[in-house]
């Protein structure tokens, strides 16, 4: 089968279960393409070629990224099979749900889905100290059975049965009415970091990792590495300086940096 998967990665877990399910597919001799989406790959469009569509995703405040229901919006399923997977930290409120019901609107068949658990990005570069507890016990959450998920998602995916529709979670309503009221009192609460980013020129290195890293191209190196507000505070070029040279105000001095490396 032409298998097209398209998924959305700040940090980096989702690109890393990403490349397993590519890796997966190959070997049971698919043909896979495999592209991260951005804005700019959105706007081009896709490539309509492809039998099986799959679509990976990082959950941000329970839901998917919009960046998918934008590419979703832009698709006609021709009642194609669609995957789904996604990474989380903790829960994933009704993400898969909503996601899933967008992608029958837009005329696919959904077939099959898996949430995988890995470290959650922002809580270890808000909250976890550099060697403390909390950094080994949330840096040891992943999914321990990653590629048992994995082949049981292609196995459906092969098989192409219609998939249930996940179960609406039982806090959703704990979510809506409290959870969101307070994220949207204060404007998301993440969208307070828009403007603290801030590189330090005595430890950057002008790798260039940052700027070409960024999802949004909200970083330039202009004399110094500087930062736009058009940011999703995915925490991509914070996570990933070589030299942690990235700071969120005074809110992350100190804090974990959560390489990509330490996912291989
Ligand atoms: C802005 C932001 C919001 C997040 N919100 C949630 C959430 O609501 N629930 C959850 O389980 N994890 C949440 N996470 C953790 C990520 O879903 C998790 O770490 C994921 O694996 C990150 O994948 P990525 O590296 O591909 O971006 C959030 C992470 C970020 C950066
Ligand atoms: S990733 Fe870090 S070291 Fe590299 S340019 Fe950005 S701030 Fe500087
Ligand atoms: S500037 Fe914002 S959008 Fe860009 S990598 Fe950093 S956190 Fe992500």
């Amino acid at each position: 089968m032409k298998i097209a998967i398209r998924y959305y990665s700040g940090a980096g877990n989702t690109k890393f279960v990403a490349k397993k399910i590519t890796k997966a597919l190959k070997q049971n001799s698919h043909r896979v393409s495999s592209v991260k989406v951005s804005e700019e790959s959105n706007r081009e469009g896709i490539d309509d070629d492809f039998d099986v569509l799959g679509i990976g995703f990082p959950i941000y405040f329970r839901e998917a990224p919009e960046l998918l229901f934008d590419l979703l919006k832009r698709m006609e399923g021709k009642k194609r099979p669609v995957f789904f997977f996604t990474t989380k930290g903790l829960y994933s409120g009704d993400a898969m749900k909503n996601i899933m019901a967008f992608s029958v609107d837009q005329n696919f068949s959904p077939v099959s889905f898996a949430e995988f658990f890995m470290p959650g990005t922002d809580f270890l570069i808000l909250f976890a100290k550099k060697d403390s507890l909390m950094e080994r016990v949330l840096k040891r959450i992943h999914s321990r059975d990653i590629d048992k998920k994995v082949a049981e998602l292609i196995r459906k995916v092969e098989g192409a049965l219609p998939a249930k529709t996940p179960r609406q979670k039982w806090y959703t309503d704990f979510d809506e009415r409290v959870v969101k009221y307070f994220e949207n009192k204060y404007d998301n609460h993440h969208r307070a970091y828009i403007g603290q980013f801030h590189s330090n020129p005595e430890t950057c290195i002008e790798c260039m990792k940052c700027v070409n890293g960024c999802p949004r191209h909200n970083i330039v190196l202009d004399g110094h590495i500087d930062f736009g507000e058009s940011c999703d505070v995915c925490f991509n070029c914070i996570h990933n300086c070589p030299t942690d040279a990235i700071d969120i105000g005074k809110i992350t001095a100190g804090n974990v940096r959560y390489k990509k490396v330490e996912l291989l």
